[in-house]
């Protein structure tokens, strides 16, 4: 949480294509979070991400899990660069690895996630292949604080969409990813304004009644 006035500074880490950290820079750009990207950190050299941070005038690094001998010391360089940049708040935009004590114990409570289901419901990779193949009626999207589990700590955020008779696993992460876009720099925006209060595994948010700040949309309306 920053004074007020001060601008959170952000680290993002991707593995991909980084539309998330897109919607994040967007809502910077249109203020609707008063925060600045102070570094990309990737673990794949053709992540599309990079280009992203090129076009932002945003730094980014490339750290190799290779290049060390534990996953311990991967995780620890992280969030030494991180630290270096006066780092408050980690987001993991599609980084697509579990995130180990180092990192986790040098931001406590600091790292936000985004999953492509409503969790606990389907943690993991190919989440939303795991929701068709369930059966579900309902799927969505979940930004939460990260603990050692995979995709396992306090839920921030989460919005419904539907899963229709004829989706295909391509049809309903599209459906899910706009709610991702929608629902991740709303997490952060609360963050920044020190509206985020973790109590165990729960998140109450802070400050005017928000009923709707928990859940985005109906999973009866068309998104
Ligand atoms: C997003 O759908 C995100 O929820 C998912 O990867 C995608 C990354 O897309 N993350 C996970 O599955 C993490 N368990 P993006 O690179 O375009 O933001």
């Amino acid at each position: 949480m920053t004074d007020s006035g001060a601008h959170l500074r952000l680290g993002v880490l991707a593995s991909g294509r980084g539309s998330n950290f897109q919607s994040i820079i967007d809502a910077i750009r249109s203020k609707q979070i008063k925060a600045v990207v102070a570094v990309l950190i990737t673990d794949n050299p053709s992540a599309f991400a990079i280009e992203r941070a090129k076009k932002n005038d945003i730094e980014h690094l490339i750290i190799s899990p290779k290049e060390f001998g534990s996953g311990d010391d991967f995780y620890a360089k992280i969030a030494e660069e991180l630290k270096k940049r006066r780092v408050e708040l980690v987001i993991l935009a599609g980084f697509m690895r579990i995130v180990r004590k180092p990192l986790i114990d040098a931001f406590p409570n600091r790292i936000m996630n985004i999953h492509p289901a409503l969790l606990p419901s389907f943690p993991g990779l190919h989440a939303q292949k795991q929701a068709l193949d369930y059966g579900v009626r309902i799927s969505g999207c979940t930004v939460h604080f990260v603990d050692e589990g995979m995709d396992t700590g306090p839920v921030i955020i989460q919005a419904a969409v539907p899963v229709r008779h004829d989706d295909t696993e391509v049809i309903l992460s599209e459906r899910i990813l706009k709610m991702e876009h929608k629902i991740y720099p709303e997490a952060i925006r609360l963050f920044s304004e020190g509206r985020l209060e973790v109590r165990g595994r729960t998140v109450k948010i802070k400050g005017q009644p928000t009923p709707d700040a928990a859940i985005v949309n109906s999973p009866l309306m068309k998104p």
